[in-house]
């Protein structure tokens, strides 16, 4: 065997396996640091893409790296120095419990290839103890040890869409060593382009810092949600009341919305559930989750109809971005559809729900209600010149638009969580 101290090459053959939204970038800022770096993807058509110079990531920076660096790539990995696992971990529907068929499979192809010396990584968002209870055995079917035969980190992406580069070079890295060694390895190779403070910490602890994050961003949105229930129930408005309570130096509440959505903050949470049977995150995720359909009530109890016909404005889980992941918004339209609702849906960013000007006043005359869901510039400084509100409703989930504005274009507003508008 190579002794496990064996000095870490500077330029070292690495395999960065799942070429989607993190490993690609990843794959593209190790080549550009100068590794010669393999990019693996069971999607043959992505593979083809990427090697005719392809990409769907349509960030700019990114753009320009992937010009200059984009990795060759493959459906299988072949021997490497290093292998860096970047593929999707789902929340399996029925369980509520992480999908790690991908992290197996990419474990076992990974197995085929190990040798003696190599560094492996995981990257992908696992529940709290994943790597030792499923990945490593995998590895370890191969013959080697970790520790002994080869070194193993997890190292989770804290990468944000929008500022996916930026992100990956200068956040914190976590590494979360399988012992020392394994450690400094993981370290010296980020370093080779993570300007970022880089900390070690135990295999474990890493994992569930991944999770504590995106728990602390969940539960902390639920408790804006929360806030917006039970002032609707006082008859306050939450948002002044938030405003007020946020003059507190220790105090900083969220702000409430129609549900949370996202790749990470609905379902990362539930990795942690999973292994611990904690009680309050579930809690947490339940009250948020219960956002698209409590809109929808005040849509009808408002409006006075009992299925009003709704225009939901916006796609994308949040402002300004193209992501539908686990949108609110299309889990509101789904349940609207369930109820027999008449449901429309307008979004600039989502080329499935672009529209002209005249389509938008179309949109607008065939409804009820238009419940604004995504918070995209564009619907706050829509001209409404040529609409007739004529006493239809606009419901805004996040106190964004300009409700003036609207009023005077004829439409009553409601916001959620603005309890002195009355509950209909
Ligand atoms: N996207 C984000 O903003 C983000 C941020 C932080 C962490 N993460 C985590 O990073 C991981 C990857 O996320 P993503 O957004 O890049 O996913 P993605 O869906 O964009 O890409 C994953 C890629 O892996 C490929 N793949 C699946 N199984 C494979 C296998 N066995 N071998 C090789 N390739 C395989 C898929 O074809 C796909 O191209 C997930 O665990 C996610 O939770 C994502």
């Amino acid at each position: 065997m190579q002794p496990a101290e064996t000095i870490l090459k500077v330029t070292m053959d690495i395999s960065v396996i799942g070429l989607g939204y993190i490993g690609l970038p990843t794959a593209c800022l190790l080549a550009r640091a100068g590794h010669r770096v393999m990019g693996v993807d069971v999607n043959e058509r992505l593979v083809d893409g990427i090697n005719n110079g392809a990409t769907s990531i349509d960030e700019q920076d990114f753009l320009e790296l992937f010009r200059q660096h984009r990795p060759a790539a493959a459906t299988k990995p072949a021997e490497s120095d290093v292998f860096i696992i970047c593929v999707p971990t789902p929340l399996d529907g029925t369980s509520k419990a992480c999908d790690m068929s991908a992290v197996r499979s990419a474990a076992y192809s990974v197995k085929g290839k190990l040798r003696t010396g190599n560094l492996v990584i995981l990257e992908s968002t696992v529940p709290a103890g994943a790597s030792k209870a499923t990945v490593i055995p995998i590895l370890e079917e191969s013959g080697l040890k970790a520790g002994r035969d080869f070194h193993y980190a997890y190292c989770p992406e804290r990468a944000f869409p929008e500022s996916l580069l930026n992100e990956m070079v200068n956040n914190c890295r976590i590494i979360g060593g399988f012992d020392e060694e394994s450690g400094r390895r993981a370290e010296t190779l980020y370093r080779s382009f993570v300007k970022g403070e880089i900390i070690r910490t135990g295999m474990t602890e890493a994992e569930t810092v991944k999770l504590m994050e995106n728990t602390y961003r969940a539960v902390n949105i639920a408790l804006a949600d929360e806030f917006a229930l039970i002032s609707e129930k006082l008859g306050i408005d939450v948002w002044e009341a938030i405003r007020i309570a946020n003059k507190h130096p220790r105090v900083g509440i969220l702000k409430p919305g129609p549900g949370i959505g996202g790749h990470c903050i609905p379902i990362d949470p539930l990795f942690l559930v999973e292994s611990t049977e904690s009680q309050f995150i579930p809690l947490a995720i339940e009250i948020s989750e219960s956002m698209p359909g409590h809109v929808l009530e005040q849509a009808r109890l408002v409006s006075g109809k009992d299925a009003p016909s709704i225009l939901i404005l916006g796609a994308a889980y949040k402002g300004n971005v193209n992501d539908i992941r686990e949108s609110p918004s299309l889990k509101m339209a789904a349940i609207a559809q369930q109820k027999g609702w008449r449901v429309g849906i307008l979004d600039p960013h989502i080329q499935k729900y672009a529209y002209s000007m005249e389509e938008f006043l179309n949109a607008v005359k065939g409804c009820d209600c238009v419940i604004l869901a995504t918070d995209h510039s564009e619907f706050r400084e829509i001209d409404l010149g040529g609409v007739q509100g004529n006493g239809k409703l606009l419901v805004d989930t996040r106190n964004f638009l300009d409700h003036k504005k609207w009023e005077a274009a004829g439409f009553r507003v409601k916001v959620i969580g603005n309890g002195r508008q009355g509950r209909g």
